[in-house]
């Protein structure tokens, strides 16, 4: 076996847990996962070959073939597109002299789409071997194949300068911007490292922690919102020899992007909240799941984590708690939105395919390992950090009746200031929209995808659980975006490129939805195909999880408050059209088989 893959195996004591952590070193090293190595894995971590394979093909950054000495992913969202990403990805291909999807002869330069990266707000953008390039020009796009291709760095490449704040401290050293626009009282008010711990936690027993948190009436702020203190109430009385601490910083819904402001700005603050879950539950092991796209923080964090150790935040007897003992270890993932599902994510976190589990038995009864586990949003455990400073009625004093708190809103498109702001719940859109300069404002996608899609009748509602709930992603489109094309076309796509394709209703009705939709866009269609598409929409609530379960909501909440737009495409006057076109058939059988159609 090759001595450098012997190493990376050793150096996750051939934990087959860890195959994640495995391949994504083996890919890091080789450019790839060969079949050898593939074989080598499954043989050292005594599994079959084709588990192994089950895990590799799952993941959109792992390959088994060359994806150049230089990897270049260009983010293909929806904002990224409204920023001029098509430009970006011809001066790419121009210089590189191959198209997307491919990777140059001479085996320098690879170029490949990829779903949002977490940077909405500052698009066009790409991630190149790991690191982050936003803001993309031509020009800069021209430079950067260039420096490569003469064998510089990609650490040495720039087109801007480092970012605001730590984005440009020794660790990070990047170009990417936080853009903090509005701080509030909670996630960006003044903090001590380790604050809560050492003046608070010492008074408190575990049962206490949880009836603080329950008292302050936070939910989850990672999408579902369901209550905290309920979630750890329930992990802290299941059965378990063990129990643990996930946190989700998967961060995958296109246009989200306030995780990695939080992992930048509050490490400290996130740790301290995981600890604070840990006393709560009884948990001795935390996991921080982080998205591959965010690697690049990896030495910050890892020097974050080490620093809290040394100041008895992790560890043993933590702040001289006598048997609080926890500690807390990075996972990447690999690219797979599905992987955001908690379940998804525990999967992926013990080294296999992201995908969901049925629920019940729920993780706080059987999570990671099959053992007791809670599983928060990063959001969530920064603001129990607050919660156990100040008190939970404090906390529930800020925001509405039923949504305590500051929530943080990632606000991109059609703005002047577009960034992360910390606002209290119950802002109308109205008021968002004005706090970000947007004006002559079309549509508003609230949550990503898999939210809602509004307009203008909606803009006097409340951000809160009670009437407009989001996780965090807002998209603001203007009225000259072509809402159909640009956003809802894009939305599917995503959700059918995200499927884990365990379920018949996921793996099938969106792709026939969005066939529907580009019949529709293409002038096929008929006033039928709108009652077919709201017609078929209902079905995939029957999918295992969320994903599934949402992933017609981009088609059947613009029909729903857009119809005008659809209405505006159908032929009116034909009642069947079946949207076969002669043309078409020929040209992509001919494609198929590399021959010329016969021009007629
Ligand atoms: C497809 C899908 C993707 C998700 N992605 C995320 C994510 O990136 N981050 C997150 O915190 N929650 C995500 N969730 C929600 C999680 O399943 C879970 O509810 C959350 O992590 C719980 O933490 P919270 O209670 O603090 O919100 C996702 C759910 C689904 C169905
Ligand atoms: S709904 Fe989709 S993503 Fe979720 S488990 Fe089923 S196939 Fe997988």
């Amino acid at each position: 076996m090759n001595s450098q893959l012997e190493k990376i195996i050793k150096k996750y004591d051939s934990n087959k847990y860890r195959l994640m952590d495995i391949l994504i070193d083996i890919q890091a090293e080789f450019g790839h996962i060969s079949k050898e190595a593939t074989k080598d894995v499954a043989k050292e971590l005594d599994m079959a070959v084709v588990d192994v394979e089950e895990t590799l093909t799952f993941y959109h950054f792992f390959t088994n073939e060359s994806v150049g000495n230089n990897t270049i992913y260009l983010n293909d969202s929806v904002v990224a597109c409204m920023s001029g990403r098509e430009e970006i990805k011809v001066a790419f291909e121009n210089a590189a002299g191959c198209k997307f999807g491919e990777v140059t002869g001479d085996g320098k330069i690879g170029l490949f789409n990829t779903a949002c990266i977490g940077m909405n707000d500052q698009e066009p953008a790409a991630i190149i071997n790991g690191k982050i390039f936003p803001k993309l020009t031509p020009g800069a796009a021209k430079g950067i194949v260039a420096g490569l291709k003469d064998g510089v760095n990609v650490k040495d490449l720039h087109h801007q300068a480092y970012g605001d704040s730590k984005n440009a401290s020794a660790d990070i050293m990047s170009m990417v911007n936080n853009n903090i626009k509005k701080e509030g009282k909670v996630l960006f008010a003044e903090f001590t490292p380790g604050a809560a711990l050492k003046t608070k936690l010492v008074s408190f027993t575990a049962k206490e922690v949880i009836s603080e948190v329950k008292k302050s009436n936070i939910r989850g702020r990672g999408g579902a919102g369901f209550p905290t203190g309920l979630k750890w109430d329930f992990c802290s009385k299941s059965e378990g020899s063990k129990r643990y601490v996930l946190c989700n910083a998967d961060e995958g819904e296109p246009g989200t992007f306030k995780d990695r402001v939080l992992l930048t700005e509050r490490p400290e603050m996130l740790f301290d909240g995981m600890a604070i879950g840990a006393y709560a539950v009884g948990a001795q092991e935390g996991i921080l799941y982080l998205r591959y796209e965010y690697k690049y923080l990896e030495t910050y964090l890892e020097k974050v984590l080490e620093e809290a150790r040394k100041d008895n935040r992790l560890g043993q007897n933590i702040s001289g708690i006598e048997g609080f003992n926890f500690d807390i270890r990075i996972q990447y993932g690999a690219g797979a939105y599905v992987c955001g599902e908690e379940t998804a994510l525990i999967e992926s976190a013990e080294g296999k395919r992201g995908e969901p589990r049925d629920k019940p038995p729920f993780p706080v009864a059987k999570g990671y390992m099959q053992l007791p586990t809670i599983i928060n949003n990063v959001e969530t455990f920064c603001s129990v950090v607050k919660i156990i400073e100040n008190g939970g009625d404090w906390f529930k004093g800020i925001g509405t009746e039923d949504s305590s708190g500051t929530k943080l809103l990632s606000i991109s498109g059609d703005c002047a200031e577009s960034g992360v702001y910390e606002i209290e719940w119950g802002m109308t859109i109205n008021e968002m929209l004005d706090m970000v300069g947007a004006k002559d404002v079309q549509a508003v996608q609230v949550s990503g995808p898999s939210g809602q899609l509004i307009g203008p009748k909606d803009y006097g509602r409340k951000i809160c659980y009670s009437d407009l709930a989001s996780g965090g992603s807002m998209i603001v489109l203007g009225k000259d975006r072509d809402i159909l094309k640009e956003v809802v076309l894009n939305f599917m796509e995503f959700f059918i490129e995200e499927s884990c394709g365990s379920c018949s209703t996921c793996r099938i009705i969106p792709k026939l939805m969005k066939e529907r939709l580009e019949k529709i866009l293409n002038g096929k269609g008929v006033m039928k195909d709108i009652s077919d598409l709201e017609e078929w929409g209902s079905i995939p609530k029957v999918s295992r999880c969320g994903l599934g379960q949402t992933a017609a909501n981009p088609i059947i909440t613009s029909i729903a408050n857009f119809r005008e737009l659809y209405e505006a495409k159908v032929q009116k006057d034909v009642e069947y059209d079946c949207g076969f076109n002669m043309d078409d058939a020929v040209k992509a059988s001919c494609a198929f088989v590399d021959r010329i159609p016969n021009a007629h």
